[in-house]
């Protein structure tokens, strides 16, 4: 453990929300006291044993942590390199990571007497997770959607409306989740008193990033001790896709002190590096402030922000959190791209070869997991965070692998 090292944990932990000169809080003043109360009380909840007591118990009992820590021996064997293991956090309650930040939050807007929550969506994980950590806890819950997210995710739709949410598309824009990001802060301006925007991702002005990140470090925390008593070591290369940076945050920080543990994010490669065709911030983006903090954004010629594309709706945004964006900087992290075709042949070969149907957000990861494990001598061990599982995406991956049968299956459905 190296000085500099340490102190990238500490930094993020100890941030007044600038991570390097990313992050901050550019918001309208109506926002500035809600959220340096929701500041104020993420700094007294982070050393407060009985919250933190509280947030593992229903991490516990609501969500089934921990999560396991798969091996995957016959595509190692396969691949012919490193040994890899997968970090299913699919296997959580409502099927992603994203149901870590929502119960540490929303015991969060319970403790300043909240009873209103808001969120955006754009796979819907974070949605439906939300939907159900406010059902559970008895809290009002509306999620705002993009329309084209609102159409391709609709059994987390249903989820969502099942549980009680009230889901609004978003019809403006590209009607994805960046224009569910802006109507959610509408609606915060219009209710800042009541309400609670629970953010879904370690993006947006302070204490989000942060705190979203502390939500999440469960993740490495639990794959250290497994991949300890597993593999007898550390991983050498932790693998996760990259929207805005919820599940690398959550599986790279605890190894951030490691200098021996590449950490490696994920971008969407989409249908290639044109603009308008992919989700590649950090790769191809430049440095700019939106929705409240300074990050790297997808832009165009005149700086405005520049339209996106993927497969996948949960890595469908423009921006990507400020930490990512720090670490990118300071090389702690390295980024890579999956396209949309090599993801869904990941889907395939992840499902046939070890029988685990990973979202189409992680597959980015396992795409390019799969690549470096090839090239990797076979003691060496690679972990991938399977940050949710392919459910969702049922009629996506159906169109591209059977689209006959899912058409079919459309007609029947419309004659039952
Ligand atoms: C399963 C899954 N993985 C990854 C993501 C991307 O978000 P993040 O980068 O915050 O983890 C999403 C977003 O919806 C998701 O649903």
């Amino acid at each position: 453990m190296t000085l500099t090292q340490t102190t990238y944990q500490d930094q993020i932990l100890a941030s007044n929300g600038f991570f390097g000169p990313y992050g901050g809080c550019f918001v309208p003043e109506v926002l500035l006291p809600g959220l340096s109360e929701i500041a104020d009380a993420f700094e007294a909840i982070k050393t407060d044993e009985t919250f933190l007591a509280e947030f593992r118990q229903t991490l516990r009992e609501f969500s089934g942590r921990p999560t396991p820590l798969t091996p995957l021996p016959r595509l190692s064997e396969r691949l012919g390199g490193a040994q890899l293991f997968l970090k299913n956090e699919g296997l959580n309650h409502t099927g992603a990571h994203k149901i870590n930040h929502c119960i540490g939050q929303a015991l969060l807007a319970k403790r300043l007497g909240k009873r209103r929550i808001i969120a955006e969506t754009g796979a819907g994980q974070h949605g439906y997770a939300t939907a159900a950590v406010c059902a559970r806890m008895g809290l009002d819950c509306t999620v705002y959607m993009g329309r084209k997210d609102y159409e391709r995710q609709r059994p987390n739709v249903y989820w969502m409306e099942l549980l009680g949410a009230r889901v609004v598309p978003v019809e403006d824009g590209t009607q994805t989740l960046n224009d569910a990001v802006i109507a959610a802060f509408k609606d915060w301006v219009a209710h800042p008193n009541d309400t609670y925007y629970l953010l879904g991702s370690a993006v947006g002005p302070h204490p989000y990033p942060a705190m979203n990140t502390f939500f999440q470090k469960i993740v490495g925390e639990e794959i250290r001790r497994q991949c300890l008593a597993q593999a007898g070591r550390l991983p050498d290369v932790c693998v996760a896709c990259v929207g805005g940076g919820s599940n690398a945050m959550g599986m790279f920080f605890d190894f951030l002190d490691e200098e021996s543990v590449r950490l490696i994010g994920v971008e969407a490669g989409g249908r290639g590096t044109r603009s308008g065709e992919h989700a590649a911030k950090l790769l191809q983006g430049q440095a700019g402030i939106f929705e409240g903090y300074h990050s790297y954004f997808l832009q165009d010629g005149d700086g405005n922000i520049a339209n996106t594309h993927s497969v996948s709706a949960g890595l469908d945004y423009c921006g990507v959190s400020p930490v990512l964006a720090w670490l990118a900087d300071a090389g702690r992290v390295e980024f890579a791209v999956a396209s949309d075709a090599e993801a869904l042949e990941a889907v395939q070969t992840l499902a046939r070869a070890e029988g685990i149907i990973p979202a189409l957000e992680s597959a980015h990861a396992f795409a390019y997991a799969f690549q470096l494990a090839a090239e990797l001598p076979r003691e060496a061990v690679v972990a991938v965070n399977a940050s949710g599982r392919g459910e969702k995406d049922l009629f996506i991956t159906m169109r591209h692998f059977q689209e006959e049968s899912l058409i079919q299956y459309a007609k029947n459905l419309l004659t039952i």
